[in-house]
């Protein structure tokens, strides 16, 4: 009887082996994961030209609004950030100015714990300001 069993009890545990690596690859993958907007929000475009009043707005509620975590230059350090212990995108990257109006915007809109969705808190208008101003940092 154990002649029998013991074979079968090293494929239980070599399969419980198995099951236990894919699922700390499947964890690391989905951590790993870009945050990225839907292709039909990402296309969105931008109803709200950056002229001089909407990037002065948008500064407005950017410095009140986000720069607590993001930092006032969009270098991810703002003093929130340290006390929630978390990493802020950095916002003056090269790799957000590569994003499309419409990927910004819906990023704002929806939010990402911590980060609080701004769907109610801002009006479309003051979120696309916002995003014009976002194309500004990491550039003076
Ligand atoms: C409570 C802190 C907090 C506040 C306030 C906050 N954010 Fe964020 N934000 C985050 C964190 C954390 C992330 C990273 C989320 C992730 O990728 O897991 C993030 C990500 C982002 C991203 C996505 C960057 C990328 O990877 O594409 C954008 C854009 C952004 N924030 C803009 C803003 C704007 C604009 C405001 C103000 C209206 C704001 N955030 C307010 C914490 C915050």
């Amino acid at each position: 009887m154990t002649a029998q069993s013991a074979p079968r009890l090293s494929v239980v545990v070599v399969l419980t082996a198995l099951l236990g690596l894919a699922l700390v690859a499947l964890s690391e993958e989905q951590s790993k994961e870009k945050w990225t907007a839907p292709a039909t929000e990402a296309h969105k475009k931008n109803p709200v030209e950056a002229t001089e009043s909407s990037l002065a707005a948008g500064q407005k509620t950017y410095l009140k609004r986000c720069a607590g975590c993001h930092g006032k230059t969009g270098n991810g350090d703002g003093p929130d950030a340290a006390d929630l212990g978390i990493h802020p995108a950095k916002l003056s990257d090269p790799t957000i100015r590569a994003e499309t109006d419409g990927e910004l915007f819906w990023k704002i809109t929806v939010g990402k714990k911590p980060m609080p969705n701004y769907a109610t808190r801002l009006s479309p208008t003051d979120r696309w300001n916002v995003v014009n101003y976002l194309r500004t940092l990491g550039r003076r």
